[in-house]
């Protein structure tokens, strides 16, 4: 494997969250894969579950504690439907750009247990990496030994993949310019805190909220817990605006644009 680094598509910018039924937003795939082509090493993408993921889980009880077994499984197959949907079109772009990239999702092989990761096998997105695949995994419903059913985050995805692959960056395109000292999406006033330090970390932390969208999984407070994790263990961290037309591609190069980097 070659400089593998791994970039989400957060589903707050590849889909319209709040519009449903579930919409995919076109323009900034197409953008975003043409700005991987410029990148020579490997790449692992994970999507959010966006409108896609978050809506259908959200119907089924998914992030209320006190929900039902059997309605969090009746929610599996429409969760899985509309994922399917979403990492197909993203496939499809990568295919007419002529890119090799797989889809490999989480729900056929991926293990939880209240809620976290129990099992997650390596080997075959080990060896689609090393195949020089493009390897498209996504934020997803999985079967959890203690619940029935769980949602397993792309940040948390993230965290795992980051951390067995051994992987030195983590780029994550959401649909703000990184984080702020408030939800920018509420607050006007907000700024956008350029560099997260072991001095602001509990600060920025406090200012994170959930998600403007519908989002089961925690928005941006849970994304940074789960960041700092991989920051703390001296991975390069950093958090973009996806929906600014090819600042994916500025950021692969290193160039100084509006984000969030992790400096611990
Ligand atoms: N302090 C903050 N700074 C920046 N964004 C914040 C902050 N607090 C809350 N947010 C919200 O977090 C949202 C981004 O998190 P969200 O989980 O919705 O995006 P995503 O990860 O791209 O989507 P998905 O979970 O579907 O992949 C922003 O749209 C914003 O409304
Ligand atoms: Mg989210």
């Amino acid at each position: 494997m070659r400089d593998l680094i791994i970039i989400k598509f957060g589903g707050s910018s590849i889909t319209f969250k709040s519009e449903s039924p579930p919409k995919i937003n076109e323009d900034v795939i197409k953008n975003a894969v043409e700005d991987i082509t410029s990148y020579k090493g490997n790449v692992l993408l994970v999507l959010g579950g966006g409108a896609h993921g978050h809506q259908a889980a959200y119907k089924y009880g998914y992030g209320n504690d006190t929900t039902p077994k059997k309605k969090l499984l009746q929610g599996i197959p429409e969760i899985r439907h509309n994922m399917s949907l979403l990492s197909s079109r993203v496939e499809h772009i990568f295919w007419e750009k002529h890119h090799k990239a797989v889809i490999i999702n989480p729900f056929s092989f991926v293990l939880m247990k209240d809620g976290k990761i129990s099992s997650f096998p390596m080997d075959i997105i080990r060896r689609a990496l090393e195949a020089d695949l493009i390897v498209i995994t996504h934020g997803d419903v999985c079967f959890d030994e203690s619940r029935g059913a769980s949602i397993l985050s792309g940040d948390v995805i993230i965290t795992h993949l980051a951390k067995e692959l051994g992987v030195s960056r983590v780029l994550l395109g959401t649909n703000v310019d990184g984080v702020f000292t408030e939800d920018p999406k509420v607050d006007p006033k907000a700024e956008l805190i350029t560099e997260i330090t072991a001095q602001n970390r509990n600060t920025v932390l406090r200012a994170a909220k959930s998600s403007s969208g519908t989002d089961v999984t925690g928005g941006m407070s849970l994304k940074l817990q789960e960041l700092l994790n991989l920051a703390e263990e001296g991975i390069e961290v950093v958090i973009f605006n996806l929906n600014a037309s090819h600042r994916l591609e500025k950021v692969l190069k290193g160039e100084n644009v509006p984000c969030t980097r992790f400096n611990l």
